[in-house]
């Protein structure tokens, strides 16, 4: 079970953090906004208490345990949720061993950046005829993610495989290009349910399967969801962790404090950072709050990692602009540990003899968060007892639920994303898609080109 400790987002342990009063003036708000959020009964809560969606990735166990290998071909919401599982819950060799080491489960690979190097790589790593392509999209019409679907359609031709046994769709129940293929083509598709947008969706069939095929034990994943939800709906929001975060960071932000740093002291949980961003930045950076007004809202997501980032960043987060907030992701127990030996004898060596690697990772972790709280910089932890599926669960839904929290602290829409519309629709016109040929768009007046 999650535990969160945010103490030091708290006066007196840091200076200007929230203080008493600061807090008890959001409190009545906060609930308000708690209860609003469980009675709009969002999408991403729909999911997890929905047993279709999870025996619709179990109803094909034995057909994908079939393959060696999961390509997931999706950008955005609909792969961030997957990469992070897949780096959480599966060793960091995974790839490399064999299927029968990997218990016949699938190793696990992502085409999401329309980088040619890269999937090339991928393409390389594979053999097609051991492979299942999920191609995940719930608009069905992202290029990034059409353009791998056809070089993989093209790769099964050339190899004479039938597509129909080598890939599934995991996209909207009704709408767009992907559901139409599948249906004239047998295709077969998993629904992601059309109350929930890409970035809330990793505990539907876009997370659901991919964790599947590399082991993960979904059950676990979506039990651990449930019981944070229970936790997310308490109105005593003291005891609500999704509630405690939103209101540390709305309280933050009205002090200037509009960036949000994740830092996991883990490497298996770094890619969850990667997913927290997108979360964040896309749902709550917006220029309209609901009623209409121009707001420019916003906090802005970093992430970093613990302790490489130490000696990157924290000099930055310690003396810089007193402009943010840090979250620690702390794992209590890893699965694995290895002890130091005692080599040399000289003081500036030998404390580190008979300790493990983990001892010294969390002495990092606490040297930095007290550092951080004597220059007046807020933190908090969350505290992972080991990396598990249940847990996960757990930290997807608390974000999401406290993401939800701030959208409607801020008053603005945290389920659109208007601001990437306009950039998709110009690449459409740049790759000559029809109807988009007349599309304008700005060219820059003074050119400053430097060759
Ligand atoms: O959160 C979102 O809605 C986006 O990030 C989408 O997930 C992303 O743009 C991919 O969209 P789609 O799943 O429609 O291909």
């Amino acid at each position: 079970m999650l535990r969160f400790d945010l103490s030091f987002m708290f006066e007196p342990n840091t200076k200007g953090g929230i203080s008493e009063e600061e807090f008890a003036s959001v409190r009545d708000q906060v609930t308000k906004s708690v209860e609003r959020v469980v009675k709009s009964r969002p999408g991403f809560v729909n999911v997890i208490f929905d047993r279709s969606y999870m025996d619709s990735v179990e109803d094909i166990r034995q057909w994908v345990l079939s393959f060696n290998n999961l390509v997931v071909i999706g950008i955005g919401g609909s792969s961030l949720g997957a990469v992070a599982l897949a780096n959480a819950l599966t060793p960091p060799d995974w790839n490399y061993l064999t299927k029968q080491e990997r218990s016949g489960y699938l190793r696990i690979f992502f085409l999401e950046n329309v980088d040619p190097d890269q999937a090339a790589a991928v393409l390389d790593e594979i053999d097609p005829r051991e492979t299942l392509f999920d191609v995940i999209s719930k608009s069905g019409s992202t290029a990034e993610c059409l353009a791998h679907y056809q070089v993989i359609r093209g790769l099964l031709q050339i190899r004479g495989l039938n597509p129909a046994e080598h890939i599934i769709f995991t996209t909207d129940p009704r709408k767009g290009l992907l559901r139409q293929i599948a249906k004239n083509e047998k295709i077969q598709a998993l629904d992601i349910p059309q109350d929930l947008g890409g970035r809330f969706s990793v505990l539907s069939p876009v997370g659901l399967l991919p964790a599947m095929a590399c082991g993960v034990d979904i059950k676990a994943l979506i039990d651990g969801a449930k019981d944070a939800y229970l936790k997310c709906a308490d109105l005593n929001i003291e005891k609500n962790p999704a509630a405690m975060m939103a209101a540390c960071h709305y309280l933050h932000k009205k002090k200037g404090r509009n960036i949000s740093v994740m830092m996991p002291y883990s490497n298996r949980l770094f890619s969850l950072a990667d997913w927290f961003r997108q979360l964040w930045a896309e749902s709550l950076g917006k220029k309209y709050s609901l009623d209409g007004q121009i707001v420019n809202e916003g906090l802005t997501p970093i992430k970093a990692l613990g302790v490489v980032d130490q000696h990157s960043q924290i000099q930055l987060y310690n003396e810089g602009p007193d402009d943010k907030t840090i979250t620690f992701l702390e794992v209590e127990r890893f699965d694995r540990d290895i002890l130091i030996p005692t080599i040399h004898e000289n003081d500036e060596i030998s404390y580190l003899g008979g300790k493990k690697l983990a001892d010294l990772l969390k002495s990092e972790l606490t040297g930095t968060e007290r550092a951080l709280a004597s220059n007046g910089r807020p933190s908090m932890r969350i505290i992972f007892p080991t990396i598990n599926a249940y847990d996960i669960g757990q930290f997807f839904m608390y974000y999401e639920f406290a993401t939800a929290l701030m959208g409607d602290l801020l008053m603005i829409n945290p389920y659109d994303q208007p601001g990437v519309e306009l950039g998709k629709r110009i690449t459409y016109s740049l790759m000559g898609r029809k109807g988009f040929e007349v599309l304008k768009f700005p060219e820059p007046v003074k050119k400053v080109v430097i060759d």
